[in-house]
C-alpha cells in the first residue's frame, strides 16, 4: 500500500472504530498519532528533534502558518503585541522568535526588541525580513508615505485603501477591547501605553536576531520590559524553565506574554479541534512541507503541554501579578499574561 494510503488508514482508524455491525466514533484515543511523530521525543533527545524540524521548515513556515490558521495568527500576533504595548524607550524580548513576525511588530511599536531562537534556518528567515525596509515601517509612517499622483488614483491602490480601512476600524475595536483588559490588568502607568502606542510611532529601529536557548538566556536579570514568546514553550524540553527565564531576565513591572495553542474546556469543542489538527494539518505538512509528521508534531506536542491553564498556573507560581488569560477561540488559542512584581 502506498504511503499516502496508509496515513488516511491510519488517520480512519483514529477516527473510527467498527463493533460488532456498530460503527464508532473514537472520542479518547489517538493513539494512531505518535507513529507519525518522529519529532516528539520527551527528555534528552527533545531539542535535538524539534531543532530537526524547525531546521527543516524554515522555508515553509510563514507560508503554513497562514495556511493552517486561514491567516488568523496574524491576528492573535497583533493582540498579543497590543496587550505588550511596546514603545519607544522599552526594551524587549521575544523568545522562541522563529521568522520574527513577533520581535518585528515589537519593534514597529517604537521598543527596542531582541530576538532569539536556537534555530539558524528560522532566524536566517528573521534577519532576511529584516532587509525589507517594510517589515519594520510604522503603521503611522505607511500611511503618510507619498506615493506618485498617478499611482494614486490606480483601481488598486483605491481597492487597497478601502481595504486598509477596514481592517483599521476593525483594529480599532479590537484595540479598545485590548486596551480595556490591559486596563483591568496592569497599573495605570501601562494602561495609557497600551492604548495609544500601536497608534503612534515615529522611529522604528530593526530587532536584533541572536541564537539562544530559550531555557538558558544569555541576558542578565531585570533586563527587560516586555518579554513575550508565541508557539514557543510547548516546543520546549522544560517548558516551565523557559518560562521561569522569561521571568527571570524581565524587570520589576515588567509585562511577561505567552500565546500558543490552548486546549478548549468544551469536550466537544476539544474533540473537533484536535481532530482539525489530526487530519488537516499534517495533510497541509504533506502538501506543502513534504512532511506529515513535522505538522502531526503540533497535537503531540500539545498533549504533552499544560496550554494557558498550566501556565496561567506557573505565572502565580512564579509571583507573577495580574495573571490573566485570554481564552480565543473558545480556548483554541490562549494568550496568559503577567506582571514581574516591582
Ligand atoms: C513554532 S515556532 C514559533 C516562532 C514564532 N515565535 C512565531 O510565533 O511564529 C517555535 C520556535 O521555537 C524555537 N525553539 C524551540 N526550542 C527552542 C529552544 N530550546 N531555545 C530557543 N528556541 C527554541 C524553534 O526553533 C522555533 O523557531
Amino acid at each position: 500500500m502506498n504511503k499516502k494510503i496508509r496515513y488516511v488508514c491510519a488517520c480512519a482508524n483514529g477516527l473510527f472504530k467498527v463493533r460488532g455491525s456498530r460503527f464508532e466514533v473514537q472520542t479518547s484515543s489517538l493513539d494512531f498519532y505518535p507513529r507519525l511523530n518522529s519529532y516528539y521525543h520527551p527528555g534528552q533527545e527533545r531539542a535535538a528533534k524539534v531543532h530537526e524540524l524547525f531546521g527543516k521548515i524554515a522555508p515553509r513556515y510563514d507560508l503554513m502558518n497562514d495556511l493552517q490558521s486561514f491567516g488568523l495568527h496574524r491576528y492573535w500576533k497583533r493582540r498579543l503585541v497590543r496587550l505588550a504595548a511596546p514603545m519607544p524607550g522599552l526594551r524587549a524580548l521575544d523568545v522562541c522568535c522563529g521568522t520574527g513576525d513577533l520581535a518585528l511588530a515589537l519593534a514597529r511599536g517604537g521598543a527596542e526588541v531582541v530576538g532569539v531562537d536556537f534555530s539558524e534556518r528560522m532566524l536566517e528567515v528573521a534577519k532576511s525580513k529584516v532587509q525589507s525596509p517594510k517589515s519594520v515601517q510604522s503603521p503611522k509612517s505607511k500611511v503618510q508615505s507619498p506615493e506618485p499622483q498617478a499611482q494614486r488614483q490606480t483601481a488598486e491602490v483605491r481597492g487597497q485603501r478601502t481595504e486598509d480601512r477596514g481592517q483599521r476600524s476593525e483594529d480599532r475595536d479590537q484595540r479598545s477591547e485590548d486596551a480595556e483588559s490591559t486596563a483591568a490588568a496592569f497599573p495605570s502607568r501601562f494602561t495609557f501605553h497600551a492604548s495609544r502606542s500601536a497608534f503612534h510611532v515615529s522611529r522604528a529601529s530593526p530587532p536584533t536576531f541572536m541564537q539562544a536557548d530559550a531555557q538558558s538566556l544569555p541576558f542578565p536579570e531585570n533586563t527587560f520590559d516586555i518579554v513575550t514568546v508565541g508557539y514557543g514553550l510547548r516546543n520546549l524540553e522544560r517548558w516551565e524553565a523557559g518560562l521561569s527565564e522569561m521571568q527571570r531576565v524581565a524587570k520589576p513591572g515588567a509585562r511577561l506574554l505567552v500565546l500558543d495553542f490552548g486546549k478548549p474546556d468544551n469536550a466537544l469543542w476539544r474533540w473537533i479541534y484536535f481532530r482539525y489538527l489530526a487530519l488537516f494539518i499534517p495533510v497541509l505538512g504533506r502538501v506543502f512541507c513534504g512532511d506529515a509528521a513535522a505538522y502531526a508534531y503540533i497535537l503531540e506536542s500539545l498533549k504533552h503541554f499544560p496550554a494557558q491553564r498550566g501556565i496561567e498556573e506557573k505565572m502565580q507560581d512564579l509571583g507573577l501579578t495580574n495573571v490573566k488569560t485570554i481564552n480565543i477561540l473558545g480556548g483554541i488559542m490562549g494568550i496568559n499574561f503577567g506582571l514581574k512584581r516591582a
